[in-house]
């Protein structure tokens, strides 16, 4: 099938800030593709590219069929967008917001407010429906900006980073709004920081890191091209961190992860339940007292971390507290209830070997 998004080595510099450095893509019609990557990567700024918003130095983009340097206002017209900017008026109530929209797009009055009424409806806004936006909470805001940018039932959406900013039941309601735009057929391009997001939304991946896509794939083809397993060890205490990380680099395929504050260490293996039991063992043997040990499967965190030298970080909302936090979004670690969680001003993870620390 022709592909609904295509990008060939897109070149964007600002002053000498190479922001895209050569990106290409595509994205099959039907299909959602999830841009992952470090802060600074060039993920907004390849979106706003595919989106006529920015011109790039050189390359090539096609949009649902149509050139978008050489017809941008054709492809504005069939596509959907939603940023980090807001397309909302604020004196006007979400139901005269969403109205407004249909309008703009030559919908009759009637199928306008039916369509309000239904996107207010998906995204849990119907009790604040009249009221002004200047009223409304930011994730409030941000779902009636995502709702102004599906009531055309675009056949192309871009989607950047959709649901920071909204709480977990608000992010599941609008992971199925997506779901259900791309059973009936939409093509969706979704940068995320958070991992799983990725794992859930999207058919494919695409890794991008200093303005190139590095890595693309689907999430398991992603997992088992970084390979092996997993031993998670959480050591009683701190103190043994060091001794726990020399007695498994044995075993190590790559360099160990550490969290300190949650005392995990995580190390890259092959060879599966025997592996495992000669780690114990070995743990064992030099008196190292452990919480927690276990053997799991790779998951996007460790695929994000292997290939970008960065952990995918919690919070994008620290982001002004944490200058050392680079990677921003939600390790999927911190749901498994590790006692203490990260409250130091960086990141509190990293790679032990030279050059990976942050
Ligand atoms: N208008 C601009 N002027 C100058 N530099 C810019 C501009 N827009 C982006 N950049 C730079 O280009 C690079 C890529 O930025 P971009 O916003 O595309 O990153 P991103 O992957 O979306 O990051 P984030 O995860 O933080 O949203 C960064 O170094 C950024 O500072
Ligand atoms: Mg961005």
């Amino acid at each position: 099938m022709a592909p609904a998004i295509q990008a060939e080595n897109l070149v964007k510099t600002f002053g000498d800030v190479r922001a895209l450095d050569g990106v290409s893509l595509d994205v099959p019609e039907g299909t959602v593709l999830g841009l992952l990557g470090p802060n600074g990567a060039g993920k907004t700024t390849t979106v706003r590219v595919l989106t006529t918003l920015l011109r790039p130095d050189s390359g090539r983009a096609v949009v649902a069929g149509v050139d978008v340097l050489k017809h941008p206002n054709k492809v504005r017209s069939l596509i959907g967008l939603s940023g980090q900017y807001a397309a909302v008026d604020e004196y006007l109530t979400g139901f005269e917001n969403l109205t407004m929209v249909g309008e703009l797009y030559q919908m009759s009055n009637r199928a306008a407010k039916a369509r309000a009424l239904e996107l207010l409806e998906w995204f849990n806004l119907t009790e604040a429906k009249d009221r002004t936006a200047k009223t409304y909470s930011g994730g409030m805001r941000r779902r009636l900006d995502l709702a102004a940018a599906l009531v055309v039932r675009p056949p192309v959406m871009f989607l950047d980073e959709p649901t920071t900013g909204l709480d977990p039941r608000n992010r599941l309601a609008l992971w199925e709004v997506i779901e259900t735009l791309v059973e009936q057929g939409t093509t969706l391009l979704l940068t995320t920081q958070y991992l799983e997001e990725a794992d859930r939304l999207a058919h494919d991946i695409a890794v991008v890191d200093h303005g190139r896509v590095i890595a693309r794939g689907t999430a398991d083809q992603l997992k088992a091209q970084i390979g092996g397993e997993r031993i998670e060890v959480v050591v009683h205490e701190r103190g043994l961190i060091g001794d726990a990380v020399a007695a498994l680099s044995g075993y190590a395929l790559n360099e160990p992860t550490v969290e300190k504050n949650t005392r995990r260490i995580t190390v890259p293996v092959s060879g599966g339940a025997r592996v495992l039991a000669d780690a114990i063992r070995e743990l064992d043997a030099r008196g190292i007292e452990m919480d927690d040990i276990g053997l799991r499967r790779p998951t996007l965190d460790d695929v994000f971390l292997t290939l970008t030298g960065r952990v995918a970080e919690e919070q994008q909302e620290e982001d002004g507290a944490a200058p050392g936090a680079r990677g921003r979004g939600k390790g999927k670690d911190k749901d498994k209830g590790g006692a203490g969680g990260t409250d130091g001003p960086g990141p509190d993870r990293q790679a032990v070997a030279a050059g990976k620390e942050s």
